[in-house]
């Protein structure tokens, strides 16, 4: 399975701050999952970067899954949760109401991260936000659903467990 993770960040993208996002979410998805996240990308907070870079690995599915990491609170450039659903062809309102709740009763901040997800063709893509700590948390939750999550956005989990009736 390939993942593509894109870190979303001024300052990562001019080199003034280390990307601590993307790395993190790759060794916990790598290691946890052992799915190939190799593809990633640093933009700045910018919408059509973003909206760019997520039509080209989804359009080219490069990625069955896409994790963002960055820009999805209420700062003025943040722009992340925009740029997500001009791209989503579905969205998957699930994934982040059940972050937001498991964050919620951790920091009430959690109520601050304005994160989507959603599906474009065969790709999942889900917003996370930016700050380590909350990378952890947030995957912490996301883990356990995204193997069933990819399996149906890519079309073949009804056919391998047998219940496909056409
Ligand atoms: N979720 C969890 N689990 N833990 C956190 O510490 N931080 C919040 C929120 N979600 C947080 C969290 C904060 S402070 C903000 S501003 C928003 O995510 C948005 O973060 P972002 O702008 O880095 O994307």
């Amino acid at each position: 399975m390939n993942v593509g993770i894109l870190t979303i960040s001024d300052r990562s993208f001019r080199g003034e701050r280390p990307d601590a996002g993307g790395p993190l979410i790759a060794q916990i998805v790598g290691d946890r999952l052992g799915w190939d996240c190799s593809l990633t990308a640093v933009v700045p907070d910018e919408f059509d970067h973003i909206r760019d870079t997520l039509m080209a690995w989804a359009d080219a599915d490069r990625a069955a899954l896409i994790l963002t990491t960055g820009g999805t609170g209420f700062a003025p450039r943040d722009v992340t949760p925009e740029a997500t659903r001009a791209v989503i062809e579905r969205e998957a309102p699930g994934i982040p109401e059940a972050l937001r709740a498991a964050s919620l009763i951790i920091t009430k901040h959690a109520m601050l991260s304005r994160a989507v997800a959603g599906i474009r063709k065969h790709t999942l893509i889900v917003n996370l936000p930016g700050n380590p700590k909350a990378v952890r948390e947030n995957l912490e939750v996301l883990l356990p659903v995204l193997p069933h999550a990819v399996e149906l956005v890519r079309g073949d989990a009804g056919a391998e467990q047998g219940h496909r009736t056409v």
